[in-house]
């Protein structure tokens, strides 16, 4: 048995902390992410081998069954893992930490004297309050990360499942739940504890069902966050000062993330909360009259875009689901190697996650300087020759700026309108995630591509040879 001092455990976790943070600063940007990556795991393998030399550990024997079994799992599920997947395994994860808190606060309660908060039934009231608080967080996490992992990987329906008197039935069990918090300071019942967990776990479920499955990514992450603040009640029961750090710096980077997705898409945090919007929008678009459009072909793309001098690439939630990065890469090299100016142009809510353009670029090895955000190119399409949009669809929809009753009102565009030439590759005229109809695949300089995103790049990689 290792165990070190009391003053070294708390340097180590400080320095654990530490590694953290510099992990969440290096994740910011895709150039620092790989170093962010490893100050994480320092920071993780600081803190888990600190807590294995604590005094209070008595032998190692199920804590290394533990991190072989667990360790196995997870280096499985990261190998197989695909890109797309990311979300929902995320989800899945979260429901393992809200599990943990359950499992750490029913410990604390039937053994508290191995925490040094009292005896059982006999607990101090600002331990009680810290371990309900964890119980409460945990399991509304766990059922509502099982609920959002179970529609992003279409085990149940994605569509928000609304009822007449939802958030008021949602309010009043809230209530309800502050009630037995206060119940369980002041009788200390093993019902009350149970009763706790059980109407936590139903709250999880309801909060979840009526959020659509596109919306899943800002729900995903205010569960990160609710995770984080779990992680950190559960700290204060343990007395664990790095359990406080981490869950806090989880807790607040869930939030800030959860409000610059919604700043993003320009809708408060409270309508994704409340839910109703985003289901499955398949149906969606499919009639416009007798609208004319200009549709062409894969040669016409390939000729047009070779004989321009500058071609911006807007990829959208399309490329992605047709997994179109790498041959779209080998469209901006060729093009390249002929002399023309290729650049990307990402929008900060295109795809479903944050970040999903750039991971899915920097997958295809598309070099990070070529790859712009919003803000550095929106004022380059004018002096752009071609605006090659590639399954993107709500994020270059102009009634963003003209319509103040459509649904994406506010939200910030890429002005792809403003290019000579703007190509729309997908497979129909439907609408995007948002459900509304995009006004540009009828204008004059627009050319439609009806193809699977990355059925047309093949060709088009074809025609450009
Ligand atoms: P969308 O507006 O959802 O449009 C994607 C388009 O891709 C669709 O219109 C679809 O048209 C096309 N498509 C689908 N599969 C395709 C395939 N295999 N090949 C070619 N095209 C395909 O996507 P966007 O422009 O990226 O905008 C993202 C939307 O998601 C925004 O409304 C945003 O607010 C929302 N959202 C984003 C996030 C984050 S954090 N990124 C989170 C939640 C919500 P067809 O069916 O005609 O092919």
């Amino acid at each position: 048995m290792i165990h070190i001092p009391e003053n070294l455990s708390a340097i180590l976790y400080l320095v654990s902390g530490v590694c953290f943070i510099l992990a969440l600063r290096g994740l910011s940007s895709p150039v620092s992410a790989r170093k962010g990556n490893l100050f994480g795991i320092a920071g993780m393998v600081i803190a888990v081998g600190t807590t294995a030399a604590l005094p209070a550990v008595l032998s190692y024997e199920v804590i290394i069954a533990g991190i072989v079994i667990g360790g196995a799992i997870g280096t499985l599920i990261a190998r197989k893992i695909e890109m797309t997947a990311l979300p929902q395994l995320v989800a899945a994860f979260h429901s393992l930490v809200g599990l943990a808190a359950c499992f750490v606060a029913a410990a604390a309660f039937y053994r508290p004297e191995a925490y040094g908060i009292g005896r059982f039934l006999d607990i101090g009231t600002a331990s009680l309050i810290e371990m309900s608080v964890g119980l409460a967080i945990g399991a509304v996490t766990f059922t509502g990360s099982i609920i959002a992992f179970g529609k992003l990987q279409g085990l149940i329906s994605g569509a928000p499942l609304v009822f007449p008197g939802q958030h008021f039935l949602n309010a009043i069990l809230g209530i309800g739940l502050v009630a037995l918090v206060v119940l369980l300071v002041q009788v200390q019942s093993e019902a009350t504890f149970w009763s706790i967990l059980a109407l936590s776990l139903l709250i999880g479920v309801l909060i979840i069902v009526p959020i659509g499955g596109a919306d899943m990514p800002v729900v995903i992450s205010m569960l990160n966050s609710y995770s984080g603040w779990a992680a950190c009640g559960i700290g204060f029961t343990l007395s664990n000062s790095l359990l406080i750090i981490t869950g806090a710096l989880v807790g607040s980077s869930g939030a800030i993330l959860s409000y610059i997705m919604c700043k993003g898409m320009n809708r408060s945090f409270f309508s994704v909360i409340l839910g109703g919007f985003g289901g499955e929008s398949e149906a969606a678009g499919a009639s416009h009259g007798d609208r004319a459009i200009k549709s062409g072909s894969a040669e016409d793309a390939a000729f047009i875009m070779e004989n321009a001098s500058s071609v911006i690439i807007v990829p959208g939630y399309g490329m992605a689901v047709a997994q179109a990065q790498h041959t779209l890469r080998e469209i901006g090299d060729i093009l390249r190697q002929r002399g023309v100016r290729v650049r990307y142009a990402i929008h900060p809510v295109a795809g479903r996650m944050p970040g999903h353009m750039n991971v899915l670029l920097a997958e295809a090895n598309v070099p990070y300087d070529h790859v712009l955000e919003l803000e550095e190119i929106n004022r380059d399409f004018p002096q752009t020759d071609v605006a090659f949009v590639i399954g993107a669809n709500d994020v270059t929809n102009p009634a963003a700026k003209t319509d103040p009753t459509s649904p994406i009102y506010g939200m910030p565009i890429l002005d792809v309108e403003n290019a000579r030439t703007v190509l729309f590759v997908k497979r129909s005229l439907a609408s995007g995630y948002a459900g509304v109809d995009n006004e540009l695949f009828f204008r004059d300089n627009t050319m439609m591509l009806f193809a699977d995103a990355k059925k047309m790049c093949e060709e088009i990689v074809i025609s450009l040879s």
